[in-house]
């Protein structure tokens, strides 16, 4: 068998063509969806990331600002930005990018920022709403995956999903999310013993643990769907995924390649959710 390719790259661009016609026809009424994307220090990953969203936002005609901070910045400091932007009226979305720096607390800071303006989903009241399975703001890179699975009509209900990775950015809420989808999960994260014991048996694959070819073709069931989260740039400074594409594309029904796969879905959610955001602030 051999698997077929989901380029989330080309999904996400059908998904922004409609949001741009969205976004203007909220202009016409007066509503300019605005973004507030927070960035502390100058980790070349983080900020590269950050100026893509940047720029996808303004592309799809939202208002971005982009707020570049020293490594230095004070918690105070970074507390008083985010309750100025939760008390200005122009911004309805607000991203502070993760990690932040050692001397910073980061849970303080998520637990600062507005629910009604947490377009990551990292808020603990978005996060208790997930759980509860309520309407609320979905973690960026696990709403992309779902919506991945609703555009190819793959079921999951029923499904034995095994997640590899329970970071707060991934590998908790996928799980969650998908059990909310009536699939059956099993995590999986660095203590597991005997870990392609779990992922032999998975029909959907979930792969987020930062370390390049982590699951080749034989880890994988026959006709299993690999969705690969990784990002790792390797020696020749390419980027790759967790996944050994090759011989995974052999016993796979469907993959996800990196890059072009998971990665442009995230940020196209981002801007999903901050739409969302300033519909509601605007109600
Ligand atoms: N760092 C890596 N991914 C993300 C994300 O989706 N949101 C934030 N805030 N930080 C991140």
């Amino acid at each position: 068998m051999s698997a077929e390719i989901i380029y989330g790259r080309e999904l996400a661009e059908d998904i922004r063509e409609r949001m741009t016609k969205e976004v203007a026809d909220l202009r016409e009424l007066g509503v300019v969806p605005g973004l507030a994307v927070v960035i502390v220090g100058n980790d070349p990953a983080s900020l590269s990331y950050v100026r893509g969203k940047d720029k996808a936002s303004k592309k799809v005609g939202l208002e971005s600002n982009l707020i570049e901070l020293p490594e230095e910045v004070t918690q105070q400091e970074l507390l008083d930005l985010v309750d100025r932007l939760n008390h200005d009226s122009e911004v309805h979305g607000i991203l502070v990018q993760l990690p932040l720096p050692d001397h910073i607390n980061e849970d303080e800071i998520i637990e600062a920022i507005s629910p009604s303006k947490d377009v990551d989903g990292f808020h603990p009241i978005s996060i208790g709403r997930m759980m509860a399975g309520k309407d609320t703001f979905l973690p960026c890179t696990p709403l992309g995956i779902l919506t991945m699975f609703k555009e190819k009509e793959i079921s999951l209900e029923g499904k034995h999903v095994v997640v590899l990775g329970r970071s707060r950015i991934v590998g908790k809420p996928i799980g969650q999310m998908l059990l909310n989808e009536n699939a059956t999960v099993t995590y999986c994260h660095s203590r597991t013993k005997n870990i392609k014991e779990f992922t032999q048996k998975a029909d959907i694959l979930i792969v987020a643990v930062g370390k390049p070819g982590f699951i080749s073709g034989e880890d994988i069931k026959d006709g299993a769907v690999v969705i690969d989260v990784g990002v790792n740039r390797i020696e020749d400074g390419s980027l790759t995924g967790d996944v050994d594409f090759e011989s995974a594309l052999e016993k796979a029904s469907y993959i996800t390649p990196v890059p072009r796969g998971v990665g442009p879905m995230t940020i196209t959610m981002l801007l999903k959710n901050t739409i969302q955001a300033a519909k509601q602030l605007n109600q």
